[in-house]
């Protein structure tokens, strides 16, 4: 696919090139005969490479599925660009988890999230934030589809073995949390 968008994209450029030299009107490139090529580009450009944040929570270390679970990310194209094993503090995860202080579960997460090592994770690839969602699966391992880590591990929704960044925004503010720039080895 990425092959036929760099040809899709030598193509135009080449067309575009050509079109400049004749000092044709760029309006020209809305001709339909372009629009498969115009549409290819955009498609390419969605394509981006993102960072997200990801912790492997106490009840999978409890299990020793650390290495099950990075290996998810790997064969799904993500790359383990930072890593590291803590033992969170009340603050800590208190902090962390704050946008759910008003639930009526945030206590109960806050002692779930300090009850043993967590390992949080830096993960890099194409739309890494959204593909990390799909390979964890659904909150509720219940509802998790076949074949993700949720559906394969989790053993609630508190002790649900992962957590990832839910937008690129709060990945960027999330990693920042745990991870000095020079610690994420891209
Ligand atoms: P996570 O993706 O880490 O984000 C917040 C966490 O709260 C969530 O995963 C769950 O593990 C936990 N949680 C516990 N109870 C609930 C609940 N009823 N609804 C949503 N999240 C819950």
């Amino acid at each position: 696919m990425k092959n036929t968008c760099i040809k899709a994209q030598e193509f135009f450029n080449k067309k575009l090139f050509a079109m400049l030299d004749k000092k044709l009107h760029l309006s020209t490139l809305r001709a339909p005969k372009f629009l498969p090529f115009l549409k290819q580009i955009i498609f390419l450009k969605k394509m981006t490479i993102e960072m997200t944040l990801s912790i492997i929570k106490p009840d999978a270390t409890d299990r020793n599925l650390t290495g099950k679970i990075n290996a998810k990310f790997e064969e799904a194209g993500l790359k383990i660009v930072a890593q590291k094993r803590m033992q969170l503090s009340d603050a800590m995860a208190g902090e962390f988890y704050s946008v759910h202080k008003a639930r009526p579960f945030y206590n109960d997460l806050v002692k779930f999230m300090t009850s043993g090592p967590v390992v949080v994770q830096v993960l890099k690839g194409e739309n890494a934030v959204l593909k990390n969602r799909e390979i964890m699966g659904a909150t509720n391992p219940a509802n998790a589809d076949a074949g993700t880590i949720r559906k394969e591990f989790a053993l609630s929704i508190e002790a649900n073995s992962v957590h990832g960044s839910d937008s690129l925004e709060n990945a960027q503010n999330e990693i920042a949390y745990f991870f000095a720039g020079y610690e994420i080895i891209a």
